[in-house]
């Protein structure tokens, strides 16, 4: 039997089919355009498309535990619906374990994100676990990277967040050891770096391990809405970019601080600064 990580070559899934592959497990990626690391089989799965939900069982392949990653923002289609639809086909096919990957700010009685999943994976009493990580350290790399290579700033609206944010090394391993587990007895957990984070302590840190200084500036909330949709590769639109700022000022506001610290959350190991230390190449000045 082998494990099914779903959402292509997704950050947190790619360490989560490491972690697995050096625990001896054999891992399949399903991935919408065959684009999977060397050393991968991978197998046809696209959210957006129906038609594929069984394709991951077409080859007879069996699997005991599944990874469901949707794309942030989801889609312009249902793709709740579909990952609901699948979760049916991989049941049928013998899944006996599902970890969702959420986040932190997802309340699952609503409409948000995948909470549709992580309700029905509770109302048909499936053996599962929902990751529910707070901001990813990982998002310097693509939000803020191009400011600080270009200006060395990092422009935020958020001057009071304080986040325990988390590195995508930390959750993917979470997602691998709750596949592996023998038994799930609490069956969702936010899951939060080792400490809080203020947008001037980030800089701070990237100013020490860059070697020239990095400023957090403070800017207007239309200024992050412009930063957030010239940034080609995030790929969203203005409307997507206003509706993370207003997830932003809960941010500022206190919703991830208030975390920190409480019973039964999964905690990482790797701090901010060991992160920016691992990416400094990313944040090398424009020439
Ligand atoms: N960033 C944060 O701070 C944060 C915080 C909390 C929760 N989250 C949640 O974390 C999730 C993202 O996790 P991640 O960073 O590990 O993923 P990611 O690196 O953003 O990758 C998502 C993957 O989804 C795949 N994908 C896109 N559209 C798809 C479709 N229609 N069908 C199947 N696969 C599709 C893409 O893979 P291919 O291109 O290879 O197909 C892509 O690599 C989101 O659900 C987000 O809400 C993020």
């Amino acid at each position: 039997m082998s494990f099914l990580i779903t959402g292509g070559k997704s950050q947190t899934g790619l360490v989560a089919a490491r972690f697995l592959k050096d625990a001896g497990k054999n891992v399949v990626i399903a991935s919408r355009n065959g684009l999977v690391p060397d050393g991968y089989v991978s197998v046809k799965l696209d959210w957006d498309d129906p038609s594929t939900l069984e394709a991951p069982f077409a080859t007879g392949q069996t699997y005991q535990g599944v990874y469901l990653v949707a794309p942030l923002g989801l889609g312009v289609v249902d793709i709740c619906k579909n990952i609901i639809a699948f979760i049916d086909v991989a049941v049928k096919h013998g899944v006996s374990r599902f970890v969702l990957l959420s986040g932190s700010m997802v309340d699952k009685a609503g409409e948000y994100g995948v909470a549709k999943v992580h309700q029905y994976l509770e109302e048909k009493k499936l053996d599962h676990f929902a990751l529910q990580p707070t901001m990813f350290m990982d998002n310097f790399l693509l939000t803020y990277a191009k400011g600080i290579r270009e200006k060395d700033v990092i422009e935020t609206d958020t001057p009071n967040a304080k986040i325990p944010m988390i590195s995508v090394k930390d959750i993917g391993r979470f997602a691998g050891e709750a596949l592996l587990k023998d038994e799930i007895n609490i069956t969702e957990m936010k899951v939060l770096g080792p400490e809080l984070v203020t947008f001037d302590q980030a800089a701070e840190s990237l100013t020490r391990v860059l070697g020239r200084k990095i400023t957090h500036q403070v800017v207007s909330s239309e200024k992050v809405v412009e930063n957030y949709v010239s940034i080609p590769k995030l790929g969203w639109s203005k409307a997507f970019a206003q509706f993370v700022v207003v997830a932003g000022a809960a941010v500022n506001a206190g919703s991830e601080e208030r975390l920190f610290g409480l019973p039964n959350t999964l905690v990482g190991k790797e701090t901010f600064e060991q992160w920016a230390e691992r990416f400094k190449s990313s944040f090398a000045p424009s020439t």
